[in-house]
């Protein structure tokens, strides 16, 4: 059933708790100001939205993510030759791993982490390839109060050296003499623009729960990424050539599937600047 709150553009909710598929719009083209502010508050209203048939350029893309905000530098991956915003996104069959395999918010390990993320994909195996989205607000409000307000006291480090250094040495990549963003963020974040809370640690980024015991640290972030996992907190995308996903990376967390080795996956990413997270 169509959401109906929207001038400008068709939204379809996909779960009840995450996802929209919209319509009536082309992204090849500048937005109009209430374009614009119908695709941001579909994204805040339902977290990751997604876009069907949208060739878009790499003019364009960035084009369209500056409606949105200042694009973020990927600290660890160069951008094409003149676009320094552009993350490419690529596996074929020399690929030994690929990008965001774990449950992750984009670059959380900076200090002032991305707000949000634009995917193109033009070229998609025959089968799978999927991306799955979970919203940080249905893990938060499906813990206890108690369990809530525990973790509201605390904050966790998230360090972008292992992940990095790692695809670095499997792509032959001599990364020595490289620092890697590091940072301590909450537990717990409201979101800056719904006031809504959010558990924010991620498998792929945050180490430890800073100040508790190594033990204590270790089960409680297994509980919280065993709860990002949980189906019932997800959409998944079935990608087709030239969709494209806007996620909010302060409320929620993606997994690119990787069940289609040889096959080609191909596109690319533009990534919103955010702020500091703050609880
Ligand atoms: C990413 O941006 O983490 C990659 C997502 C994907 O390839 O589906």
């Amino acid at each position: 059933m169509l959401d109906t709150a929207y001038e400008t553009i068709t939204v379809q909710p996909l779960t009840r708790h995450i996802g929209a598929l919209i319509g009536g719009i082309d992204l090849m083209r500048p937005l109009a100001p209430e374009q614009v502010n119908d695709v941001r508050r579909a994204l805040l209203a339902h977290q990751v939205i997604f876009f069907r048939d949208q060739p878009i350029t790499l003019d364009q893309h960035l084009a369209l993510g500056r409606h949105f905000g200042t694009l973020h530098v990927h600290p660890n991956s160069p951008g094409p030759d003149g676009y320094p915003e552009i993350l490419q996104i690529h596996s074929d069959s020399t690929t030994k791993r690929v990008a965001g395999d774990r449950w992750h918010s984009d670059v959380s390990c900076d200090e002032e982490p991305p707000m949000g993320s634009i995917l193109h994909l033009h070229t998609l195996p025959a089968h799978g390839g999927d991306t799955l989205f979970s919203s940080s607000y249905a893990v938060y409000e499906s813990l206890s109060p108690g369990l809530r307000s525990y973790l509201e006291g605390l904050s966790a480090t998230h360090d972008g050296e292992p992940t990095y250094r790692q695809r670095n040495r499997l792509r032959g990549i001599d990364d020595s003499g490289k620092t890697f963003p590091k940072a301590s963020h909450p537990v717990v974040r409201t979101h800056p623009e719904t006031g809504r809370k959010g558990v924010f640690v991620n498998s792929n980024f945050t180490t430890h729960i800073d100040g508790v015991p190594a033990a204590e640290s270790e089960g409680i972030l297994r509980l919280l990424f065993e709860r990002f996992a949980s189906p019932d907190f997800q959409v998944r995308f079935r990608w087709e050539p030239h969709s494209i996903a806007f996620w909010d990376n302060r409320a929620v967390q993606h997994l690119a599937v990787w069940d289609y080795y040889p096959d080609v996956r191909s596109g690319f990413r533009v990534t919103i600047n955010g702020d500091k997270p703050f609880l």
